[in-house]
């Protein structure tokens, strides 16, 4: 059986399968308010060699790696931490959002563990990892925050005026930042996951060589979910805080399509010239909007998470535009910034102190909200 959960510091296991990655991490309490958080191991079996043969990733072949994986990598996470299950206060699992197929993997599992054990059940959102993920490198930051939350299925602004609160100020309209870069990546013949290979090239490229045009969004959301920045922002500002990647994606597509009608490779350096061009207009496009945010909302830091946070040219622009307005940026290490389960580990411990445990009949949610929920 696992300890006593009312010790003074508690050790969580976390699990997340929500995509292609088999992840499990411990991450232990520390008992120091302003940094709450220790990583005690972090382990990621990741698939992109299985899903690169396919340009992308294949659901059915994902879950399937996951049941293969997943008693391995928490065995490892344990072997890391140099610790046994009786250490282990609770279980934190992503329960979405994902892919279905994938996140029943990582739930069903930590779901049987828990019930073994005796320990508590935490079912996590895979975005509030991403956002503690923050927290987890740094501590609490200055709050209000706004966090930039940047990834392969998500590209979201929120607003952290409490801890574990998160207030959606801003979403994408259509792509994801990261499904841009895995999109124009393809379409340039480069290999999945296109975004750090579309990071590498651009850095060869000049960013002015193609004009690719800014996406201004003028109308108000017709889809937006409620509760968003209605009330937070004033209205024309709410507007100018949400993404819209798909129209770029398409310019991209028009360029490559001109420039080479009968379908054959372009030459490698406008190749790095297209990946330089599209990247400066994306890296402007989320840092614009996010520190518009942050200025509006009187915010006292700013957060990037998610993959695309590992993207060199974003942290290095963040960086700059918070050193001229005297904001601090914080950035998660590159081993927390892709999917990883202390993430999930470290929000299920803030879930855990705000009373949030599980009952064994939660089920996995590919569309799970964040909204304004408390995580
Ligand atoms: O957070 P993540 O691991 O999974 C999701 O929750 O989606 O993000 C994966 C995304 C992929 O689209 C990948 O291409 C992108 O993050 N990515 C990057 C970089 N590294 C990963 N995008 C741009 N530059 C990078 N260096
Ligand atoms: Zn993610």
């Amino acid at each position: 059986m696992g300890r006593s959960p009312t010790l003074l510091t508690v050790r969580v296991l976390g699990i997340e399968t929500s995509c292609d990655e088999t992840a499990a991490a411990v991450v232990a309490e520390t008992g120091v308010a302003e940094r709450p958080w220790m990583l005690a191991s972090n382990v990621v079996a990741s698939q992109g060699a299985i899903h690169r043969e396919w340009g992308g990733v294949v659901p059915e072949l994902a879950s399937r790696q996951h049941v293969r994986d997943i008693c391995g990598v928490v065995e490892a996470a344990l072997e890391c931490a140099s610790l046994t299950l009786d250490a282990i206060d609770g279980v934190a699992v992503t329960q979405g959002p994902g892919l279905v197929g994938s996140l029943l993997v990582g739930v069903a599992f930590a779901k049987s563990l828990a019930f073994a054990r005796g320990i508590p059940i935490i079912p996590t959102h895979h975005l509030a990892g991403h956002i503690e993920s923050l927290t987890l490198a740094h501590g609490e930051l200055p709050r209000p925050a706004v966090i930039l939350v940047v990834s392969g299925g998500h590209t979201s602004l929120y607003l952290v005026s409490e801890p574990g609160v998160y207030q959606l100020i801003g979403r994408t309209r259509d792509d994801a930042a990261g499904e841009a870069y895995d999109k124009v990546a393809k379409l340039l013949g480069l290999p999945y996951p296109g975004g750090p290979v579309v990071d590498r090239l651009a850095q060869q490229g000049n960013d002015r060589a193609i004009d690719f045009p800014v996406t201004r969004l003028t109308h108000a959301d017709r889809n937006a979910p409620a509760n968003t920045a209605a009330g937070i922002l004033p209205p024309d500002i709410a507007r100018r805080t949400d993404f819209s990647f798909s129209g770029l994606k398409t310019a991209v597509l028009h360029h490559v399509r001109k420039q080479s009608p009968d379908g054959s490779p372009l030459p490698d350096d406008h190749v790095a010239d297209i990946c330089a061009s599209f990247q400066r207009v994306v890296v402007t496009a989320l840092l614009d909007r996010t520190f518009e945010a942050a200025r509006w909302l009187n915010a006292r830091s700013v957060g990037l998470a998610g993959g695309v946070s590992a993207n060199t040219r974003l942290r290095a622009d963040a960086e700059a535009r918070g050193r001229k307005l005297y904001l601090p940026v914080f950035v998660p290490p590159l081993s927390l910034s892709t999917d990883n389960a202390a993430m999930i580990a470290a929000a299920g411990l803030r879930r855990f102190r705000a009373g949030h445990v599980g009952t064994l009949d939660f089920n996995a949610e590919a569309s799970l909200s964040l909204h304004n929920a408390d995580g």
